[in-house]
């Protein structure tokens, strides 16, 4: 086997046991099947691949690549396109495990540029790309990144190739909306689904789907884990958007009150602003907001209804995600597919 590049990788594969987690801190997830255990050597694998597909004779180029991904990160986008494969009874793990490389790396990629445009000090508990190397070879190591996801989703079939471009598409297209709606108070309801959508759900979704399609699902089912995967990245990003008001930094290694810093319509802060909080509608179109006002401002929030409507809105998305579940054949992965859904909407990292 290729010598892999960095010592690191012979270590504890780097994504946390969400359960494990959560049992630790008293959350009775008393029976249910750990997600990252049931694809604990898939996801070993997806973590040789990273670290291989991130070489080249630039040496910045990886060494920001491995700054982000050794640097932490969950694996869920990976772990739902192997379960999604897993729960159909997929037999090839090169494949998936390719595909889940490829996705993982989008997301790496979307990540660096993510903090150049919002130009984010912090990632993963640690200096974020971009103010560690720059501007220009952080830009550069996002394409690169972006590139060798190609190299592993380019060899599928022509309908996974599309599915993938598509998620891509997508992203930059919920990136564009969500610059549009920025301290735009006209921003609804409406807009933000779209913006999470795109941003977000959309590789969950595509990982979602590709995984149920490689391990020959027919297209009903192929759908029905795609709403799965869907609905998930919308609660997950909802949860999000909780965690930037109301979250630690210490947990979450990033700061919190980024969205509102930067004029992002998050949920909680469209909910505040249509609740009448009329200090969130002020701060919101603000573009000098000190670190009091900020503070101030993310404690308003917490006052009000906004965090436990945004929370029960990523319950009903997290409900429905667990619909599709239910007409999966019973095996270990659909249990691991319901907890994950759980551990999303209950998650404080
Ligand atoms: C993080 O959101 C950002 C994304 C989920 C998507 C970013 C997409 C792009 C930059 C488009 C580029 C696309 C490609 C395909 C290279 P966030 O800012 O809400 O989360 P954060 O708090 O973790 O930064
Ligand atoms: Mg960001």
């Amino acid at each position: 086997m290729e010598p892999l590049l960095f010592q690191q990788s012979k270590k504890k594969p780097a994504y946390p046991s969400f359960l494990t987690g959560f049992v630790r801190k008293g959350v009775p997830f008393r029976g249910a099947i750990d997600p990252f255990r049931c694809v604990a050597k898939e996801l070993e694998l997806v973590e040789q691949n990273l670290l291989r597909s991130i070489r080249s004779t630039e040496h910045i180029l990886t060494e920001i690549s491995a700054h982000l991904i050794l640097g932490g990160g969950k694996r869920i986008r990976p772990m739902v396109t192997l379960l999604a494969f897993k729960v159909f009874g997929g037999q090839k793990t090169a494949d998936i495990v390719d595909i889940a490389t490829a996705i993982e790396l989008i997301h790496t990629a979307t990540l660096l540029h993510d903090d150049i445009l919002d130009g984010a000090e912090i990632r993963r508990g640690k200096e974020s790309a971009y103010k560690k190397f720059g501007l220009k070879p952080t830009l550069i190591s996002g394409d690169f990144l972006f590139i060798k996801a190609f190299e592993f989703a380019g060899k599928f079939d022509a309908t996974v190739v599309q599915w993938t471009a598509d998620a891509c598409t997508h992203l930059t297209e919920g990136e564009i909306l969500q610059g549009f709606f920025n301290r735009n108070m006209n921003v609804t309801l409406e807009d933000y689904l779209e913006i999470v959508k795109r941003k977000t759900a959309s590789l969950f979704q595509t990982g979602a789907k590709i995984g149920a399609y490689l391990a020959g699902a027919s297209p009903a089912f192929v759908e029905e884990i795609a709403e799965y995967g869907l609905n998930l990245g919308i609660a997950f990003q909802m949860i999000d958007d909780v965690l930037d008001v109301v979250g630690h930094k210490e947990l979450l290694g990033k700061p919190i009150g980024m969205d509102l810093r930067d004029g992002n319509p998050s949920l909680p802060i469209i909910l505040a602003i249509r609740g009448g909080q009329r200090q969130v509608a002020e701060a919101f179109q603000s573009d000098h907001l000190t670190n009091e006002m900020i503070q101030a401002t993310l404690k308003a929030i917490g006052q009000g209804s906004a965090i436990d409507k945004t929370k029960n809105y990523s319950r009903s998305y997290a409900e429905l995600a667990s619909k599709p579940i239910k007409k999966l054949p019973p095996s270990l992965y659909r249990d691991g597919l319901k907890t994950l859904v759980q551990l999303i909407v209950e998650r404080n990292f």
